[in-house]
């Protein structure tokens, strides 16, 4: 298995336990699928769908929506959700780097904090646009890495092993000269907005250990630092300053980027 592969291989299982964040991302769903101006009888691809949260708010307002996302349990809790939402929507199991679909399939490609961690730009750019009719529009919400998720991306690449040689910081998604650079000549129109994302919570440490236990990075890089207790304990001491300059009021105020563009 080569670097990438291996890279894949461990985001799947420490994504496995992100599902008690679709209380929080499904808050945000809508802005994005309104930003992309969806709409009835559209063929919309949510990439890195979660549990399908984007895919279920696009599907209530009648477009087709196919979801795909690299981890299976979320699928899983995806295809329930559509079930007990009483939605259809199409779910697989797929890399956002090789998506199993025909190019022009969709009318919108969506993704909410998920094309951001394929660990290839130039790839997954490139796939989600194959994918996306000419004419068609393609849209993501992305954190800044200057506000409090980019800069937790950067508190994670300070302390874990650095990434294989070609794997890009999923913060760099939320600089919008970065998103215009990838973006390229394939498209045109070129659009941005900001919104909020509210995160109850009741202080900074509960924050801390809910991302801790279901935010895969997160995850993965406290159980690397199990056997180095003082480094682990400085990161989880920096996480909380981090999270305590966004705290007021039993809330984490988190501003992330939209980007939204046409297929030429
Ligand atoms: C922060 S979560 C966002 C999930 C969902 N879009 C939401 O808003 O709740 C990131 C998602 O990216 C998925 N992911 C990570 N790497 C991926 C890849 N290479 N291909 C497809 N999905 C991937 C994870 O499984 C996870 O569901």
């Amino acid at each position: 298995m080569d670097s990438i592969a291996k890279f894949k291989a461990a985001a799947r299982v420490s994504w496995s336990t992100f599902a008690p964040f679709e209380m929080i991302t499904g808050t945000t769903a809508p802005e994005l699928v309104r930003f992309a101006g969806v709409h009835a009888g559209q063929r919309v691809l949510d990439v890195a769908c979660g549990t399908g949260v984007v895919a279920l708010t696009a599907a209530r307002r009648g477009a087709h929506v196919t979801g795909a996302d690299l981890t299976p349990e979320l699928v899983e809790r995806a295809r329930e959700n559509a079930e007990i939402a009483g939605l259809e929507v199409d779910f697989h199991e797929a890399d956002v780097e090789a998506l199993p679909f025909d190019d022009g399939s969709f009318d919108v490609v969506l993704s909410q904090f998920g094309h951001m961690f394929g660990p290839r730009p130039d790839v997954t750019i490139d796939e989600m646009l194959r994918v996306l009719r000419p004419g068609g529009t393609i849209a993501f919400s992305t954190w800044p890495p200057e506000l409090y998720t980019g800069r937790m991306f950067l508190l994670i690449a300070k302390y874990a092993p650095p990434p294989p040689a070609g794997v890009s910081s999923p913060a760099a998604w939320g600089d919008p000269a970065m998103v215009r650079e990838r973006l390229g000549e394939a498209v045109r129109d070129v659009e941005f907005d900001r919104a909020c994302m509210r995160f109850p919570s009741l202080s900074p440490a509960h924050m801390r250990l809910f991302t801790e236990r279901n935010a895969g990075p997160v995850t993965k890089l406290v159980e690397s630092l199990a056997d180095q207790p003082e480094r682990l304990a400085a990161f989880r001491a920096e996480i909380e300053a981090l999270v305590a300059a966004y705290f007021r009021d039993n809330v984490v105020y988190q501003d992330y980027l939209m980007s939204r563009a046409t297929r030429r």
